[in-house]
């Protein structure tokens, strides 16, 4: 038996009883643009392979969002989708829209969406190993043309990054993997964005190191950059986000306030990994006690 999709994604939160704080008391009860709209989105590879079936995601303007999900659960897809990066690996939205504040920007190219105030860290902090740190931030603000603005860029990316001002003249590909983490998320930083996306920023870090860009992570929103956080590190997002969504295979299956997703079993034993079932599919064991009849 199907069941529909509205049944089956449990809601941790109910919206009206709990509504997330964000600026939008603050502006005199307007309603202000959310910094990311995304609505029945699908995704499409290769003309047939279904990725995404029909997502929705909101990060509202000054938040910061946590995207959880297991390894192919389609995070790095839906990034890809936002940003306008579909095409490079000949994928396609086929259904739903996505909005950067009031404007539609489904389908626009990738360069045109960072000119708009979307910047994307890209999994596998990717640098130019070639350039020097001082050079790879300089590629970063490539949209823009004030000088002074730059400069300004320039300041707040070496006051949350100390390390790399001091590294400033070195070749990228001799820094550490967390620099070069550091320089990924400066790079993205030198575009002045509205909203930051990141692909698991940390992959493959020392946890004293993952401490480092999680606190950077929270400074930057706190500066006013709205933030989405994708993440198989679901400790290390929830702990910075305000509100999380779990992706499975392509659906988003829960959401809800950081502390609510925290202490949800299912995603203290699929994503914490706290309780015997860790490492099992949500997904799976889902539909198993829904066929038993036990699921609420
Ligand atoms: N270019 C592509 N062509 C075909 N399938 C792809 C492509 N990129 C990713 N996929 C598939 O889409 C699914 C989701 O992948 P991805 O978005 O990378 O997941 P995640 O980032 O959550 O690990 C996986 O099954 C993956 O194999
Ligand atoms: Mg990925």
């Amino acid at each position: 038996m199907v069941e529909p999709d509205a049944a089956r994604r449990k809601r941790v939160d109910v919206r009206r009883s709990a509504p997330s704080p964000g600026p939008a008391s603050s502006n005199g009860g307007a309603e202000q643009a959310a910094a990311l709209q995304v609505r029945n989105l699908e995704v499409v590879y290769s003309d047939v392979i279904l990725v995404l079936r029909g997502i929705s995601v909101d990060v509202g303007d000054g938040e910061s969002v946590a995207l959880l999900g297991a390894n192919g659960a389609g995070k790095t897809t839906l990034l890809r989708a936002i940003s306008g990066l579909l095409p490079v690996h000949r994928g396609e939205i086929t259904k739903g829209e996505v909005r950067l504040g009031d404007r539609k920007i489904t389908g626009l190219d990738a360069a045109k969406i960072v000119r708009l105030g979307l910047a994307q860290v890209m999994e596998g902090r990717r640098t130019f190993a070639e350039l020097t740190v001082e050079e790879n931030l300089r590629a970063g603000a490539f949209a823009r043309r004030d000088n002074d603005a730059v400069e300004g860029a320039y300041e707040r990316v070496f006051a949350l990054f100390p390390q790399l001002e001091e590294r400033r003249s070195s070749t990228a590909g001799y820094l550490s993997g967390g620099e070069q983490q550091m320089l990924a998320i400066g790079r993205a930083l030198m575009a002045a964005p509205r909203l930051l996306v990141l692909d698991e920023p940390s992959l493959g870090l020392a946890p004293a190191l993952v401490d480092q860009i999680a606190g950077t992570i929270a400074e930057i929103n706190r500066q006013g950059t709205s933030v989405l956080l994708v993440e198989q590190n679901a400790a290390m997002a929830l702990s910075i986000a305000s509100r999380g969504y779990v992706l499975e295979a392509g659906r988003i299956v829960l959401d809800g306030p950081a502390e609510t997703l925290r202490s949800d079993r299912d995603v203290q034993e699929f994503y914490l990994g706290i309780g015997d079932g860790a490492g099992r599919s949500f997904r799976n064991v889902k539909s198993y006690k829904r066929r038993k009849g036990w699921s609420g």
